[in-house]
């Protein structure tokens, strides 16, 4: 019996020496270990054992077994090791993975949520009104006349209704103080649109940044530094900020506001980026009027801005075709990630 199990632990361990595959090891275990594996069919020749020598057989026996089992464990890490290693020959693991297009933010709304950062930080809550407006709070109210250019056919988009796309952002003023009194100190940014010829610093839908402090002694003073801030928080603090005397309907006096642009290998100029001015004290009796009840705009003051958020959007990057800017190209877009 003795020499009998030793030579199955010697067969079992060359046979398993030899496997070269899972398939084998599962093939060796059921020979040797399974329910007819020659070793336990050994076991079972025990019985026969004279009982003095029982304890040194049965402990040959769990050797040969502990020694078979470890064998084939160590056979199945080894063929799955070699298995392993063939199926992934010939690829490059340290080649770099491919990576996947990844979105971001459009330029405009980069630049937006900026100076939306800057403004609420001085004080101005965001506020919105429609993009299809009515006469009243586009022109009218904005003292406006009929005969005003602005309000020809030729340059507004108007509706069979007798509305409109709001030609600025200026109406949104009109529907604050419309339902608030002073101290107002808001902002609006959205889409504006005109029937404007489409070039390289043209579009019919464009957008603004809308600016109103309406309060007791507010002035020119205030309107400069608001603006100054905020050009030079957004370009850099050695920004030059130029404001050149202008005509609106809706403030008096009235600036345009030009900021310096330097692009390196060409000559600096002056770009235009916003109207501003102190409120004209016809707007406020319109929006009194309009309330209807005790005025409370009578004798107020207050400054007024619109800023192409368009060309501060150009400004920043150096694009120089607004078109760029609703085209979409994701060569172009994917420069602001
Ligand atoms: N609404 C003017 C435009 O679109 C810009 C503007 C000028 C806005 C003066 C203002 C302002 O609030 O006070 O050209």
């Amino acid at each position: 019996m003795k020499e009998e199990i030793v030579k199955i632990q010697q067969e079992a361990l060359a046979r398993i020496a030899e496997v070269t595959d899972r398939r084998g090891v599962e093939d060796a275990r059921v020979a040797i270990l399974g329910k007819k594996g020659v070793l336990t069919m050994a076991q079972t020749g025990m019985k026969d054992v004279p009982k003095e020598d029982k304890p040194v057989v049965g402990q040959l026996l769990n050797d040969a077994r502990k020694a078979i089992t470890e064998a084939l464990e160590a056979k199945l890490a080894e063929v799955q090791a070699l298995a392993d290693k063939a199926a992934v020959a010939g690829v490059d693991l340290t080649l770099p993975a491919r990576s996947l297009p990844m979105g971001g933010l459009h330029p405009l709304t980069i630049i937006r949520d900026e100076a939306i950062g800057i403004l609420r930080r001085m004080g101005f809550a965001l506020a919105e009104g429609p993009e299809i407006e009515d006469e009243f709070h586009c022109f009218d109210a904005l003292n406006t006349p009929e005969d005003h250019p602005a309000r020809n056919e030729k340059d507004t988009f108007y509706f069979d209704s007798g509305k409109l796309l709001r030609t600025h952002t200026s109406s949104v003023q009109i529907r604050t103080m419309e339902k608030q009194c002073p101290p107002v100190r808001i902002i609006a940014p959205g889409s504006a649109y005109r029937r404007d010829e489409i070039d390289a610093t043209h579009l019919s839908v464009f957008n603004q940044l809308e600016g109103l402090y309406v309060a007791k002694d507010v002035s020119v003073g205030d309107l400069k530094g608001t603006l100054e801030y905020l050009l030079r928080a957004l370009f850099g603090a050695d920004t030059e900020v130029r404001f050149r005397p202008h005509f609106f309907p809706f403030t008096e006096p009235s600036f345009e506001i030009d900021v310096k642009l330097k692009v390196s290998g060409q000559e600096p100029r002056w770009v235009e980026i916003a109207g501003c001015g102190m409120v004209d004290p016809a707007v406020f009796a319109a929006v009194d009027k309009e309330r209807g009840g005790e005025p409370c705009y009578e004798g107020m003051t207050g400054f007024a801005f619109g800023l192409g958020l368009d060309r501060l959007a150009m400004i920043r990057w150096g694009i120089r075709d607004i078109r760029a800017l609703i085209e979409n190209d994701v060569r172009f877009l994917s420069q602001f990630q």
